[in-house]
């Protein structure tokens, strides 16, 4: 068997390719997790406050996941079975039905799609274009919804778009955000009247998609007034709502979806990272049955459900979301990551605290500070990353099952880490 020790990192900056990414920051080699543990080579261990960047909100390797799991492995079920029918298939579609669905009165058809967040979005899209016949397809600044060129064109950063190699990134219309021009700019109003102006130049849109909380783009959190505008105006324009709940869904925000008690009810909701609940690649796009206008092997892949994913996503839902006590922990710890949190922000001159639930961070109004932030937090035991257009939000994304004392131990490393950076950089200037 091959073994890594910690010498041996040279292995990936000669044969891994320069896309790699969060290694970059994490530098160390991580050999075993648990719950919100992670121990390197050395066997240092490090609280996991990125949480496989929200893949990960039940933690890892859950023992009753991965009891089913290995049970299900060593009795032969089935690994790989293209779209066929399984019994695993069949169990977790009951439990979403029973669990998820009917107590929101949801009738959603659940479109498995290849097993990563981009390719739910790009059946989305390419369905919205099926259905309304329209290319046109709005999206908002700030957003991100992935990384092939489809999702891309929806995807407002200016480094991801960059990587598309100049290739046209094309028929979506971006509108500003809530809050993106300035806390006094109704941008509803500003899009209704775009959409209203015959001489605006927009396209009739196939459909509008935007996350809740906005992930990757600085954990801007819209209010409910504004995503219900945002769905009156899609109704009104004949155009699907499309939620992109891949980074704020399953419990990140509060409840399962980021649209619960939103007062809407979205035409498609796009879901990944956490929805195998075990770090497994599965992804999916809930679709109102009336939208399900698919032929067969329209949207194909060799890997349409992950039937390892199946199995652990059912015993996640049954586990977590059976009632409400698993929702009631994740309010306890938004609380307590609130108050820290400003706490936190108080101590930095312009700093603001943003997104909602689990799902927070502080502006501190600078890439290069909430980069050393993160940085010197690593150095004493923490794993965190930074969000926004200039990664200027030191964000917070906990396992959502993180016992409270090590909860707190990892805000505690954060504090320290702003104590420590921000007086070296204030005698800096
Ligand atoms: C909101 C949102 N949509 C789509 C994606 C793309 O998912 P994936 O990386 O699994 O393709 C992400 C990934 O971060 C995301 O946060």
């Amino acid at each position: 068997m091959t073994t890594v020790e910690t010498a041996d990192k040279e292995i990936f900056a000669r044969r891994e390719s320069e896309a790699r990414s969060y290694c970059r920051n994490f530098d160390t080699v991580f050999t075993s997790a648990e719950g919100s543990t992670m121990t390197d080579a050395d066997g240092r261990t490090y609280i996991d406050f990125l949480a496989g960047c929200s893949s990960l909100n039940y933690g890892h390797n859950d023992p009753d996941m991965k009891a089913a799991l290995l049970d299900h492995i060593a009795g032969n079920g089935i690994a790989h079975g293209l779209d066929m029918y399984t019994d695993s298939k069949a169990a977790f579609l009951k439990a979403f039905e029973e669990l998820v669905l009917w107590p929101r009165g949801m009738d959603h058809k659940v479109m498995m799609t290849g097993p990563t967040g981009t390719n739910a979005v790009e059946a989305a899209i390419k369905l919205a274009r099926k259905v309304t016949g329209r290319k046109n397809v709005i999206s908002f600044t700030n957003g991100f919804h992935g990384m092939t060129l489809g999702s891309l064109a929806l995807t407002g950063n200016h480094g991801k778009r960059a990587g598309a190699g100049g290739v046209s990134l094309n028929d979506v219309t971006r509108m500003p955000f809530e809050g993106a021009l300035g806390d006094d700019v109704d941008t509803l109003q500003i899009i209704e009247s775009m959409l209203a102006n015959s001489s605006s130049g927009i396209e009739p849109p196939a459909a509008f998609i935007l996350e809740l909380v906005q992930g990757e783009g600085g954990l801007n959190a819209a209010s409910p007034e504004w995503v219900q505008g945002i769905a009156r105006l899609a109704e009104a324009h004949g155009a699907l709502l499309i939620v992109d709940d891949i980074q704020a869904g399953l419990g990140r925000t509060g409840s399962f979806f980021s649209f619960d008690n939103f007062g809407i009810v979205p035409d498609m909701v796009t879901m990944a990272k956490s929805l195998s609940g075990f770090g497994l690649p599965f992804a999916a796009l809930l679709i109102k049955p009336e939208h399900d206008i698919w032929k067969p092997a329209e949207h194909n892949g060799t890997f349409r459900g992950n039937t390892h994913a199946f199995v652990t996503a059912r015993i996640a839902l049954e586990k977590f979301w059976a009632d409400d006590r698993f929702r009631h922990q994740i309010a306890l710890k938004s609380q307590v990551l609130e108050e820290r949190l400003l706490g936190i922000a108080a101590r930095i001159p312009g700093a603001t605290i943003k997104g909602r639930g689990m799902m927070r961070g502080v502006d501190v109004g600078s890439g290069e500070l909430a980069g050393e932030i993160c940085a010197e937090a690593f150095r004493n035991g923490l794993i965190i990353e930074t969000s926004g257009a200039e990664d200027e939000v030191v964000k917070v994304l906990a396992p959502l099952t993180t016992p409270m004392e090590q909860f707190k131990e990892g805000l505690d490393i954060l504090e320290s880490a702003v104590d420590t950076i921000l007086p070296l950089k204030v005698a800096a200037e």
